[in-house]
């Protein structure tokens, strides 16, 4: 469809949330199914709901344009859905980091995109269409800081390997050590 109007331009933004929204209904099981922390995986199964619910919101906005719920294939969310399908293995805090960091990139993706169909929405006056994209919105924005919130947590787990590790290394003697550890090391050290 040429897009010679702002109302086409809005059409073809809804089209491209509509396909996004439903690829990340197949996608998000997987995700949640992957996750290890049980927060990380009810949060997605929660976004899982939220995002059911976006995508009725959506056909909404295409009744009040007075158009078919037809989408249009988002090749951007399909790049991020198979990078984030890369993460889906493995067991660790950074496992979940790496869904953390993927889910993440779909939400800011997301964020952008209904930000930019509220914008048209509004210079048309379409208010009822504003407030449904804004709703959907709103609920991206809290998904993200959900995330935010678990990576935090998350890293404070990493973090802690991390230290205890660089401890170790740094009670060791600067000479080539010896696999008897760090205590019979530092009486080598004395003696
Ligand atoms: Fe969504």
């Amino acid at each position: 469809m040429p897009v010679t109007t702002l109302e086409d331009l809005l059409v073809e933004q809804v089209r491209d949330l509509y396909d996004a929204e439903k690829q990340l209904v197949r996608a998000l099981p997987k995700m949640a199914g992957a996750a290890n922390s049980e927060d990380l995986q009810q949060a997605i199964q929660d976004h899982l709901e939220e995002t059911k619910n976006q995508v009725s919101r959506l056909e909404r906005v295409f009744q009040e344009l007075d158009k078919p719920a037809k989408g249009k294939a988002c090749k951007a969310m399909r790049g991020l859905v198979e990078e984030g399908a890369e993460a889906l293995e493995g067991d660790s805090p950074l496992t979940d980091l790496e869904i953390i960091a993927a889910a993440q990139r779909v939400e800011h993706y997301e964020i952008s995109a209904y930000g930019t169909a509220r914008a048209i929405a509004q210079q048309l006056g379409q208010d009822t269409i504003v407030s449904l994209l804004e709703e959907t919105e709103e609920e991206e924005k809290a998904a993200d800081t959900k995330l935010t919130d678990i990576a935090a947590e998350l890293m404070g787990q990493v973090e802690n390997v991390g230290e205890s590790e660089e401890e170790e290394e740094a009670s060791r003697p600067a000479r080539k050590s010896t696999q008897s550890g760090t205590g019979s090391s530092r009486k080598a050290a004395r003696g």
